[in-house]
């Protein structure tokens, strides 16, 4: 059997929103099987074991993955569970680990994560989905057309607060500017309320990145960051976009996407909302088709998170210490810890 009939058995652990919407995803493609599943929470894990009709379930990730050795780990576990999970994925010698952003919450994490990944050759996908928006790919495409002339700022806002939002910022942004390597950041950050929170992320985050091709990213996530009127639902209120030297093309999360180009007469726009119930069945999809062959790399893949989870630090690092911030980023205080104890 070649790899491309071959079904990939998948572990889940965290089976809360985005743990159900990977099961439902997994469940219903025929290119996987889910083999276990696991929470700390025995009530929720009970209550998935019934719904996808699978036997082994346990509330610990080790024991799990020793049971079974699947092909696949994926867990949409809280920000702060990641790197345990990451290291019993690659103990248990799976080939492939999806998991949900943000992909860490510090540099030093992040960095052990990927030197866990590299080493051992395991592939990493991080969700940042919304890329499967027909909007978001609607401003791609034109982008990449030449449409709106020379790229020379990308942007990005969202109401919601860092550490849910802005690793989807960054993300798309860099996928927008042809994932140029950034070079340095500045950044600004204020308010502690939203330290309490599981995405502990101060209130409101600013950063300029210098990209390599030239191009300026401008990034904002959090209270302070400009509303989006047009759109209704709080967490939707995100615009990620381009300026060039002929017109500009943005996406707004839950409300379509509009552009100027040279030749379009005035403004052009067409529908679109992130929908996860559209997008998460090709994101699944392409796990299935990197598994089968290496160069058809996932879009999402972990060393693009990678490349956007060191900028959003860079700019945690540049508000505490001031200036510019040089990527790539080396291992350093631990950035959430070091932006609340400084902002006053
Ligand atoms: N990609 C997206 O569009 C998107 C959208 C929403 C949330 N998220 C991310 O998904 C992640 C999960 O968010 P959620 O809304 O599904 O949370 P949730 O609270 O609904 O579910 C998390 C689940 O993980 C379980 N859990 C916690 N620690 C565990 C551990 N060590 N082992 C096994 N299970 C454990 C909890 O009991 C819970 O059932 C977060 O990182 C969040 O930022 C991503």
């Amino acid at each position: 059997m070649t790899d491309s009939q071959r079904t990939y058995s998948v572990v889940i652990a965290g089976l809360g929103k985005r743990g159900t919407h990977h099961a439902d995803v997994f469940s219903a493609n025929p290119r996987f099987e889910i083999v276990g599943l696991c929470d700390v929470d025995q009530e929720r894990l009970d209550a998935a074991a019934a719904k996808y009709g699978v036997s082994t379930a346990g509330t610990r990730v080790t024991q799990v993955l020793a049971d079974i050795s699947p092909d696949v780990f994926c867990f949409c576990t809280p920000p702060f569970a990641r790197l345990d999970l990451i290291r019993s994925g690659v103990e248990a010698n799976v080939q492939l680990i999806a998991y949900e952003k943000p992909m860490a919450t510090s540099t030093n994490e992040a960095l052990e994560i990927m030197r866990l990944l590299r080493d051992t050759g395991t592939k990493s996908v991080v969700s940042h989905q919304h890329r499967y928006g027909k909007h978001y790919q609607k401003v791609k495409e034109i982008i990449a057309s030449g449409a709106i002339g020379r790229v020379h700022t990308v942007y990005g806002h969202a109401t919601g607060w860092m550490m849910h939002m802005i690793t989807h910022m960054v993300e798309y942004m860099r996928w927008y500017n042809d994932e140029a390597e950034a070079e340095w950041v500045v950044g600004q950050a204020a308010g502690k309320e939203k330290f309490a929170d599981l995405h502990a992320s101060p209130d409101y985050i600013a950063g300029l990145i210098q990209f390599e091709n030239g191009v300026r990213g401008i990034v904002e996530c959090g209270d302070g960051a400009p509303d989006v009127p047009e759109v209704d639902y709080w967490w939707r209120k995100c615009r990620v976009g381009a300026q060039g030297t002929e017109g500009f093309a943005e996406v707004l999360t839950g409300g379509g996407w509009r552009a100027i180009t040279a030749t379009s007469n005035g403004v052009i726009s067409g529908p679109g909302c992130m929908d996860y119930a559209h997008d998460m069945p090709p994101y699944i999809q392409q796990i299935a088709d990197w598994l089968d062959d290496p160069e058809i790399v996932h879009p999402c893949n972990g060393e693009s998170a990678f490349k956007g989870f060191q900028i959003t630090m860079a700019i945690c690092r540049s508000a505490v210490q001031r200036g510019k911030i040089t990527l790539p980023l080396g291992p350093g205080e631990p950035e959430l810890e070091a932006l609340e104890n400084a902002l006053p």
